[in-house]
């Protein structure tokens, strides 16, 4: 018999028809003369109930059925009368597929830490919590592409491996085939980079937006999304080694464009999700609700689905660096000296709590800041006219602080050279870059969306790790 996904079938009603289900176990209940299964094929958050009546089933065959175990069953749909579902299947056949050794199968029917989890990585997508991440974020990425295809927006695939650092700071991998206890050297006593596999120093991605913007200088509307690698070593909830960017870029727009495509998207992305993930929500609220429990009132989150509600009902409060500044300079946490970082100077960069009270306390809805002082921001950003600041516009999110990273680019060919020649970024490097400034040079402006941070407000889970199967994170490449 052809199998069936327990999603499809906990919305029939089709009682009496046969049926075949596979998956693995997470309990099973038994009395004398019965035994409950609940199963579950990942396919939604819910397990059906397999009711094993030993008056048709040889008890003896089911003694190995234990919770991770795969089996096979074939039976009949019938209502149901307690299990929280509408409809459960009374068992004709059973067959293990795999077993799993109750002594030593780590994930038993009861709470486990995240901690713990994350040090069974292989197996924690078999949890409620993990497998509704895992449908989420698959809900996010399709909804990121049907965002931008029903826009006109055309994707492109940056390159992963590039010989350029598109952010300046200087946080890459190095990609290399050359001996690491013997490399060539040259005259001066260096890595001689030529003889390696590119013939250049290359590394990993930082950002894919240097080459989109090649192609937003030809297609007008498009983005990337793809895998970006930081070796910055900041071992926070927010900060990953491995994330994934989605990165649009437009030509013939200005700032305020692309601030407006921000909200849109972040908007479209959790209206989305509510409208499509509620099961997995529910069940993602509910542990949010239980976790907080210990905390006490203030420090609480908002209920997972009023948050994101509240995110899709207020247009969000956009000012500049400079407005930032001094509200933080004369916050009751500033002045109390309760930031870990006090605010004194302008020009000083705004780290996650100010972000988070400003926009959890203060506005109490997403915050987008302009205008940053250059001196803090990338070099391809377009300069103000006072000489001090650039178009930068950054999203900042509850829980999150920065969700969203971007600008209005430095199209003008000299301003944008001397800016990397003040930072002493090699022009060799970017030459490319530098000649879309000279043939049909345009305003033009995009923006870095981290998926991840997107995942950790639609989730309401406290820690980065926790929203990608496999984090990377300082010390840690496991699985
Ligand atoms: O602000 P960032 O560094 O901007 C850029 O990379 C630009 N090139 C984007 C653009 O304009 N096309 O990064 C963008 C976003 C941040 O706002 C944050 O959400 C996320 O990427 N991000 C990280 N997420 C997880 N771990 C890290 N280490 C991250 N660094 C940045
Ligand atoms: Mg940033």
């Amino acid at each position: 018999m052809k199998r069936t996904k327990i999603a499809d079938l906990l919305k029939t009603k089709d009682f009496g028809k046969q049926v075949n289900v596979k998956g693995w176990v997470r309990t099973k209940r038994e009395s004398k003369n019965v035994a409950f299964i609940a199963l579950n094929d990942g396919s939604v958050i819910h397990n059906i109930q397999i009711v094993v009546d030993f008056t048709n089933i040889d008890k003896k065959d089911t003694i190995n059925i234990n919770t991770g175990a795969a089996i096979s069953v074939d039976g009949k749909l019938i209502e149901s009368k307690g299990s929280g579902q509408n409809i459960e299947i009374i068992a004709e056949k059973i067959e293990i597929l795999g077993e799993a050794d109750p002594e030593k199968y780590p994930l038993q029917p009861k709470k486990h830490s995240l901690e713990f989890l994350r040090e069974i990585a292989h197996l924690r997508f078999r949890t409620n919590t993990f497998g509704a991440i895992t449908r989420v974020r698959h809900a996010m990425i399709f909804a990121v592409h049907k965002f931008f295809n029903d826009r006109g927006f055309y994707n492109i695939h940056t390159p992963i491996i590039t010989g350029s650092d598109a952010e300046g700071a200087g946080e890459m991998f190095r990609v290399s085939v050359l001996d690491p206890i013997n490399p060539p050297l040259t005259k001066d006593k260096k890595v001689d980079y030529t003889k390696d596999f590119f013939g250049k120093e290359t590394n990993l991605t930082v950002s894919g937006q240097l080459e989109a913007e090649l192609a937003a200088l030809a297609l007008t509307e498009v983005y990337t999304f793809g895998p970006t690698f930081r070796a910055e070593n900041s071992n926070t909830s927010r900060h990953l080694a491995e994330f994934w960017m989605i990165e649009p870029e437009v030509a013939f727009a200005d700032i305020n464009d692309d601030m407006d495509l921000a909200e849109d998207m972040l908007k479209y992305l959790v209206k989305y999700a509510l409208e499509n993930c509620s099961d997995d929500l529910s069940f993602l609220s509910k542990r949010l609700l239980d976790e907080e429990k210990n905390k006490k009132q203030d420090e609480r989150q908002m209920e997972l689905i009023e948050k994101l509600n509240f995110v899709l009902e207020n247009k969000f409060e956009r000012i500049t660096y400079t407005e930032a500044i001094n509200i933080l300079k004369n916050s009751k946490p500033n002045k109390k000296k309760k930031f870990q970082y006090l605010i004194e100077d302008w020009g000083a960069d705004l780290q996650s709590e100010h972000e988070r009270f400003l926009v959890e306390k203060h506005f109490k809805k997403p915050v987008i800041i302009t205008n940053y002082p250059k001196g803090i921001k990338a070099f391809y950003m377009k300069q103000n006219d006072d000489g001090k600041t650039v178009r930068a516009m950054d999203v900042l999110f509850p829980q999150i602080g920065e969700i969203i990273g971007g600008s209005q680019r430095e199209e003008v060919y000299d301003k944008l050279l001397n800016r990397m020649k003040e930072l002493n970024i090699p022009e060799k490097e970017l030459w490319w870059y530098l000649e879309t400034r000279k043939f049909g040079t345009v305003t033009h402006s995009g923006f870095g969306l981290g998926f991840e941070r997107l995942m950790l407000f639609i989730t309401g889970m406290g820690n980065i790790r926790d929203v990608i199967p496999f984090p990377r994170a300082p010390q840690n490449a496991e699985f």
